[in-house]
This record gives C-alpha cells, sequence and structure tokens, in this order.
C-alpha cells in the first residue's frame, strides 16, 4: 500500500498576522464566560484531588492526541505525575499499548475539551512544571486567526498555569505568533527548528518528517516575567 505523505502548510498568510496582539489584550483581562461542558469537568475532577495532594512536578500534555509523546514525557520524567488531555475519544482510543504505562511509571489520559480544562485547571491554581502543546491545529487561513490557541479566549489560562512551555509545530509562522502573544504577557520565547536527528514522539511528527517537512519548535518559561 503506498501511504500519502502529509502535506505541507497552505496558507493566504505569510507572517506573523497583524492582529495577533489586538486579540491577545482583548482576552488578556476579560473572563472567559462560556459554560464548562460537562464531560471536561468530569476529566477534570478525575484528577483534581490527585493533582492537590501531589508534592511533586505536574506535567501537562495538551492536545495529546493518541497519548504517544504522553508515554515518552512519562518516560523521561519519572518522578512526575504526567496527564495527556485531547477532545477526540476517537484518538485517545486508538494506540492502546500507549495507554497505561511508559517505563513502569502510571500517566494519566483525559478526554476534554482543553477550552474547558485549562480553565479549570488554572482556577484551580494549578502550577505546572513542564507543558507540552505538540502539533496544534494550525488554522493556517488568515480569517481563522481566532482559532488559534494564542489568539482565543482560553489563552490567559494557559499563561497563568505556568511551568516550561514547549510547543512544535509544522508552521513556523504559528509558533513566531505565539511568541508575540507570550511577550503581551511579558514572557519571553525562543523558536528554533527542530533537529532532523530528533526521534519523532508524535503521530503527526512522525507524518510530517516521513514527508520532508521541517519542523520548529517554541521554548519559553512562563514562571518568569520578562523586563
Ligand atoms: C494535529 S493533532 C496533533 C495530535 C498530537 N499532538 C500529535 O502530534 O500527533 C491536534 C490535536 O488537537 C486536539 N484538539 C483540538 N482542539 C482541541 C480542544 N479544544 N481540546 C482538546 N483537544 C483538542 C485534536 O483532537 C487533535 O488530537
Amino acid at each position: 500500500m503506498v501511504q500519502k505523505l502529509a502535506r505541507s502548510i497552505t496558507t493566504n498568510q505569510h507572517g506573523v498576522h497583524e492582529d495577533t496582539a489586538f486579540y491577545v489584550r482583548r482576552y488578556q483581562h476579560t473572563d472567559f464566560k462560556k459554560p464548562v461542558a460537562d464531560h471536561s469537568r468530569e476529566a477534570f475532577d478525575s484528577v483534581a484531588e490527585l493533582v492537590s495532594a501531589w508534592r511533586g512536578e505536574v506535567i501537562l500534555d495538551s492536545c495529546c492526541g493518541v497519548g504517544e509523546s504522553t508515554a515518552v514525557i512519562a518516560g523521561r520524567n519519572p518522578n512526575a505525575l504526567v496527564i495527556g488531555v485531547d477532545k477526540s475519544a476517537h484518538r485517545l482510543q486508538r494506540n492502546l499499548q500507549h495507554k497505561t504505562k511508559a517505563e513502569g511509571q502510571t500517566y494519566y489520559l483525559l478526554r476534554a475539551d482543553l477550552n474547558d480544562f485549562w480553565r479549570l485547571a488554572a482556577e484551580a491554581n494549578w502550577v505546572l512544571a513542564k507543558h507540552f502543546l505538540l502539533y496544534p491545529n494550525p488554522y493556517p487561513k488568515q480569517k481563522h486567526l481566532q482559532r488559534r490557541w494564542h489568539a482565543s479566549p482560553v489563552f490567559p489560562s494557559v499563561v497563568a498555569l505556568g511551568g516550561h512551555l514547549t510547543m512544535r509545530s509544522n508552521w513556523f509562522i504559528y509558533l513566531q505568533e505565539m511568541a508575540v502573544a507570550l511577550r503581551c504577557y511579558q514572557r519571553a520565547a525562543s523558536v528554533a527548528e527542530l533537529a532532523e536527528n530528533e526521534m519523532p514522539i508524535t503521530p503527526f511528527e512522525r507524518k510530517y518528517k516521513e514527508a520532508g517537512q521541517a519542523l520548529f519548535e517554541l521554548q519559553a518559561d512562563l514562571t518568569v516575567e520578562a523586563n
């Protein structure tokens, strides 16, 4: 069977969207009032007590898809409580081998809408040690800026959760925009091309690599306000 190679980003936007800072600031000081979905609250409640009693590091793998990266992260951080969240039950149910243990360490995969989950976690004063957001949907059409995480009303919760943020994308501009958004919160970020010899840790990463696409990574310490 011939496998189709991942298509590269097609976009009518050729740089950071000029309205990025406008939307970030619009939501920076306004409450996101959309009601939280029951299933998201249930998912949050299922780990809330564990997290509040936990004395070690908490790591979130947001948009974890099938949870492959969650397993890798858990294996690399054996003393941390690692939680993967995705809204797709279909994805979470696939690749069951990733689902239980990574090198002896248990981690959790939850089905929730991150528009809800991040808010609930921030309201509960979770403080993350690390936060991974690997290959979020890029929404590359110019008119879809507000669908990107940094230009959405939930973004203040992402910043409030703190920790060291690692994001990856095959669209450089997405990460550049995220860096602009973080600057509105006085958080410094760096964006660089991912090393070619980096072993893929998610199915999307593998697909893009097989198609020969360049991949990019953003790193930001959300705990430190820049000057
Ligand atoms: C491009 S996939 C990347 C999945 C995985 N990180 C990978 O690299 O293989 C984007 C993922 O984001 C998830 N997602 C999109 N919007 C979401 C939301 N509002 N809440 C939770 N997950 C969401 C999708 O279900 C999908 O699994």
